[in-house]
C-alpha cells in the first residue's frame, strides 16, 4: 500500500522536516538530521518508488516534480541550518579562548605570585646616583655604541696610541665611513655632553653619567666583559684637584660608611692630566690587609684627573678659562665592594638564590 503523493501529504512531511532543523542545535544534530532526511529510510525519499505506480504520466510528472521540489527545500533548510550552526560554534570556541584579564587564578590564590625587585646592578646605580644628586649633580646618559671619535680620539687617544691596548673591545662593521664600536668606558658620554653645553651655551656642568661598557676581558673574580661605570664630570672656572679630591671622598664616606676613605694615587689617562687612580678601604677587611686587596689595605675603584687640555680643545672650549675634573668608577665593583661578593661573575649567573638576596 502506497500513500498518496498529493501536495498537501507532501507538505505535511516537508513542514515536519523543517520543524526538525529549526531545532537542531549542534552540527552533530544536523548530520543526523542529513542522514534520516535524504538518506534511504526517509519518507520522502520513499514516495519516489511509488512513483513507479502512478499510471497516468502526467500525474507522474507533476508527482515526480512535487518530490523533487520538496527534497530541494529541506537540503537548502539543511544547509542553511548548518552554516548558522557552523558560525556560532566558531563564535562560542573563539569566545572560549578568549583571555579575560581580570580572572584571578586559583593556583596564584593557593600560592601567591612572588613580586620581583631590580637587579643588584640596577640598586647600586640607583644609589650612586642618589649620592651625587644629593651633591648636586645631575644625571646623565650616552650612547652604548659609539664611533672612534667619541670613544678615543676626542679623549686625546689617536689612532695607534698605546692606551688603545687597554680597551679592546668589539667593532661593528655598519657600512659607515667612520669607525663604530661599543663604547670601553662612559668617558665619551663627557664628550657628548661638553659638546651640547658648547652648543647650548650651557657651562659650566656638574654631571655623573652611569651606563653599560664593553671590553674583551675574560670573566673572572673582579672582571666582567660587558660591565657597569659611572662617570662624573664637573667643569667650571677655578676648579681644582682639590675640588676633586673632596668629592672624591665625600662621596666615599656617603655610600661606603664613614670608616671607609678614598686615596687616590699618581696614574696616567691620556684625558686627564693630572691623572689618579681611586682606591678605597678595604671593605673585606677594613684596611687591616686581607686576601681580597693583596693585603694592601685598599682596593681600586677607578681613575680620576683634571680634564686635559686636549679635550677642552677637541669641544671647542677654552682651556685657559675653564678647568674641570673628571672620574670613572665601576658600578659592579662598587655593588661588590659594598655588599662583600667575593666573585663578580655571581652577578651574571642569575642564580636566584644569589639575586634574592639583594
Ligand atoms: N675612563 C677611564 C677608564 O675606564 C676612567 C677614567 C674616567 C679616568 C675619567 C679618568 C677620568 O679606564
Amino acid at each position: 500500500m502506497s500513500a498518496p503523493i498529493d501536495a498537501g501529504a507532501i507538505a505535511l512531511l516537508v513542514n515536519a522536516a523543517l520543524d526538525e532543523i529549526a531545532a537542531a542545535g549542534s552540527r552533530a544534530e544536523i548530520d543526523a538530521l542529513t542522514a534520516s532526511i535524504r538518506g534511504k529510510e526517509s519518507p520522502l525519499v520513499g514516495r519516489r518508488k511509488d512513483l513507479g505506480s502512478i499510471a497516468d504520466a502526467e500525474e507522474r510528472k507533476a508527482a515526480g516534480a512535487l518530490l523533487n521540489e520538496a527534497m530541494a527545500t529541506v537540503s537548502a533548510a539543511l544547509e542553511e541550518r548548518r552554516g548558522a550552526l557552523e558560525a556560532s560554534e566558531r563564535l562560542a570556541a573563539l569566545d572560549a579562548d578568549r583571555l579575560d584579564l581580570t580572572e584571578v587564578q586559583v593556583s596564584a590564590m593557593r600560592r601567591p605570585l612572588r613580586r620581583g625587585h631590580c637587579h643588584l646592578v640596577t640598586q647600586t646605580r640607583t644609589a650612586l646616583e642618589d649620592v651625587f644628586v644629593a651633591m648636586g649633580f645631575v644625571v646623565e646618559e650616552g650612547p652604548e655604541v659609539e664611533t672612534d671619535w667619541y670613544n678615543f680620539e676626542a679623549l686625546n687617544i689617536p689612532p695607534g696610541h698605546p692606551a688603545r691596548d687597554m680597551y679592546d673591545t668589539m667593532y661593528l662593521d655598519l657600512g659607515e665611513p667612520e669607525t663604530v664600536l661599543l663604547r670601553t668606558h662612559t668617558s665619551p658620554t663627557q664628550i657628548h655632553l661638553l659638546e651640547r653645553a658648547v652648543a647650548e651655551g650651557s657651562l659650566p656642568v656638574h654631571a655623573v653619567m652611569p651606563g653599560r661598557c664593553y671590553r674583551l676581558d675574560t670573566p673572572d673574580a673582579r672582571h666582567l666583559p660587558v660591565f657597569h661605570q659611572i662617570e662624573g664630570l664637573v667643569v667650571d672656572q677655578g676648579i681644582t684637584f682639590g675640588d676633586l679630591a673632596g668629592v672624591i671622598e665625600t662621596f666615599t664616606s656617603a655610600y661606603f660608611g664613614p670608616d671607609i676613605h678614598s686615596r687616590l694615587r699618581p696614574a696616567y689617562f691620556p684625558f686627564t692630566e693630572p691623572s689618579a687612580e681611586y682606591e678605597i678601604t678595604c671593605t673585606i677587611c677594613r684596611g687591616e690587609g686581607c686576601r681580597t686587596c693583596s693585603r694592601t689595605g685598599w682596593i681600586e675603584l677607578g681613575g680620576c684627573g683634571m680634564v686635559d687640555p686636549a679635550v677642552f680643545e677637541a669641544v671647542g672650549i677654552d682651556p685657559a678659562v675653564y678647568s674641570g675634573f673628571a672620574f670613572g668608577f665601576g658600578i659592579d665593583r662598587c655593588a661588590q665592594m659594598r655588599h662583600g661578593i667575593a666573585d663578580m661573575r655571581a652577578l651574571i649567573e642569575n642564580d636566584l638564590r644569589f639575586v634574592r638576596q639583594f
